[in-house]
């Protein structure tokens, strides 16, 4: 064959396997307003960095005819490039192809990026959009989703991993996202469940739609599954981007440096009103994380679950914090089973990531009563305490106004081994309110006398004196102040050096 031959034959080849299960299938998934797999990875990566690998693999099933359905690269698009000019790997399900359903084959092409990206210490984005197992193929199909979910599992921790769901994601296929560190779905376009609607009818009698049973909504404020819920597809991938930006590549490094072009001593005056004089109105906790971050922007993760307690991530003259405070504006921030979950997620993920942690709180307790009890309460919540003791990042916590009894113990509290504690003058540091403590104490008292003794409790305990006095509140600082001292505790810890005793693992609570 002449040269030109040579190359042109490859040309022709690789604008075959470029093109999926075919011109009429994507224009099919176009006219249901989805992208195709390279579309989408187009749209995430920097312009023209996208290496694909495997472009030619194809599967060696011979069962049901599909010797003769061959299509290279098998449904599935894996390759490395660039976002922000770091490098990441991606694979993404292709639907045009069998449904995007998982061959044994293309199962070993996802394994070899999540291996190249763990060597390499780089992450790796899963763009899911699949009908699950290929069912021509058995127990082939199922072995290679369990590799994936072996090399999810070990690289977790050491490489961020994040997941999109941008189509189907049924049975034991959730298990990979949910593997990951961070799941983003879209708006009626993509489903998670185990069994789908039909499944649930015939075996609990139940009726449900599939938006209902496992849409984007569903997940991201009710089961916790997701982390992101997005209008369209264009909006997720730039989403994942934003995401990125605020976490280091693995755990060997730290979060990039931005340089800050906001004044590290800006004084938030608003701060100074923000909380309300009646320490039993609410107010958004939001209020106070915005006015002082870097350019007062905060990125939130989960803002749909658990409104009782916000995670996310914002930077301090120019460094990633991870952000976890008490929410008095819904359920006054009680912690709640939901609430610890999130935020224990959230404290490790950023304790694997050299991310340090800003820790806002104004807590009444543990939310009371037989459901939160009979569900567990007491090893859920003691998942916030775990997770906060063991993460040796840089912990600094800043006490609102509430910060009460077992609650006031977990949220980072100084012997649970914050680095700094501050609160503002209205704080309260005590075992419960002054009204809760005079009633179990002075119960057969008249209400006048209560009265008296509520005001001498309050005198006594509702104020972080008591707390200051014995060290456990390092600085009480001025709300105006906040955004300065934060940045000077974070310098102060930057060079944290800490490690717990060697050991296999902990056995945290689940
Ligand atoms: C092989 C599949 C497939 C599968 C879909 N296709 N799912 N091929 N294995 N699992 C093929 C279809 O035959 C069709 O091929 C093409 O993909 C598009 O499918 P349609 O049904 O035409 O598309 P749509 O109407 O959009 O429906 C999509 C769908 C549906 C909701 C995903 O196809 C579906 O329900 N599929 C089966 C899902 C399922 O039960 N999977 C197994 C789950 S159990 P042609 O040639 O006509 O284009 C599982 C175990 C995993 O995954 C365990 C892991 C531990």
């Amino acid at each position: 064959m002449e040269r030109t031959d040579i190359y042109n034959q490859f040309e022709e080849l690789d604008k075959r396997a470029s093109q999926g299960g075919g011109i009429e299938k994507n224009e099919k998934l176009h006219a249901a307003g989805r992208m195709s797999a390279r579309e989408r990875i187009d749209v995430l990566l920097d312009k023209g960095t996208f290496s694909e690998l495997d472009k030619f693999v194809t599967h060696r099933c011979t069962n049901f005819g599909m010797e003769k359905k061959q299509i290279p690269g098998d449904g599935m698009v894996t390759g490395y490039g660039k976002i922000d000019g770091r490098p990441v790997f991606v694979y993404a399900y292709d639907f045009t192809v069998h449904g995007g359903s998982l061959s044994e084959t293309n199962a070993a092409k996802i394994v070899k990026v999540q291996q190249l990206a763990l060597k390499n210490g780089v992450p790796v984005i899963a763009l899911n959009d699949s009908g699950g197992a290929r069912i021509q193929e058995g127990v082939g199909s199922l072995s290679g989703y369990a590799s994936i979910f072996y090399q999810n599992t070990i690289a977790s921790g050491v490489i961020p991993q994040i997941s999109a769901i941008l189509g189907p994601c049924a049975g034991g296929a959730c298990y990979s996202p949910a593997l990951t560190d961070f799941i983003f779905m879209v708006k009626e376009k993509s489903h998670m469940f185990i069994t789908g609607p039909d499944v649930v009818k015939t075996v609990t009698h139940e009726e449900v739609g599939k938006e209902e049973l496992g849409g984007a909504y569903t997940h991201s404020s009710k089961s916790g599954v997701t982390h992101f819920m997005c209008n369209t597809e264009e909006e997720t991938m730039l989403a994942i981007r934003e995401l990125l930006s605020f976490l280091p590549s693995n755990n060997m490094e730290d979060a990039p440096l931005i340089s800050c072009t906001d004044d590290v001593r800006r004084q938030t005056e608003e701060l100074q009103t923000v909380i309300p004089e009646d320490p039993n109105v609410p107010y958004d906790i939001k209020d106070i994380i915005e006015p002082v971050m870097d350019n007062q922007y905060f990125f939130e993760v989960m803002p749909h679950f658990a409104k009782n307690i916000v995670v996310g991530f914002a930077r301090l003259n120019g460094r990633s914090v991870g952000i976890v405070a008490n929410q008095p504006a819904y359920l006054a921030g009680v912690l709640d089973i939901d609430a610890s979950d999130k935020a224990a997620r959230f404290i490790r993920f950023c304790d694997c990531f050299n991310i340090p942690l800003v820790t806002f709180e104004d807590v009444p307790g543990f939310l009371p009563g037989v459901t939160q009890e009979h569900n567990g309460i007491i090893r859920h919540g003691a998942k916030i305490v775990y997770a906060y003791a063991e993460a040796t990042v840089p912990k600094i916590t800043l006490i609102t106004r509430k910060a009460y009894g077992g609650a006031y113990i977990v949220m980072s509290s100084k012997q649970t081994g914050a680095d700094i504690n501050m609160a503002y003058p209205q704080a309260e540091i005590a075992v419960m309110g002054a009204a809760g403590a005079v009633n179990i104490l002075y119960k057969n008292n008249t209400q006048e006398e209560k009265n008296g003794l509520i005001e001498e409790y309050e005198f006594k305990f509702s104020n972080p004196y008591r707390a200051a006095e014995r060290g456990f509140i390092d600085e009480i600082i001025m709300p105006r102040d906040t955004r300065y001292k934060l940045i000077q505790a974070l310098e102060m810890t930057h060079n944290k050096s800490q490690s717990n005793p060697p050991k296999k693992h902990g056995n945290m609570p689940l």
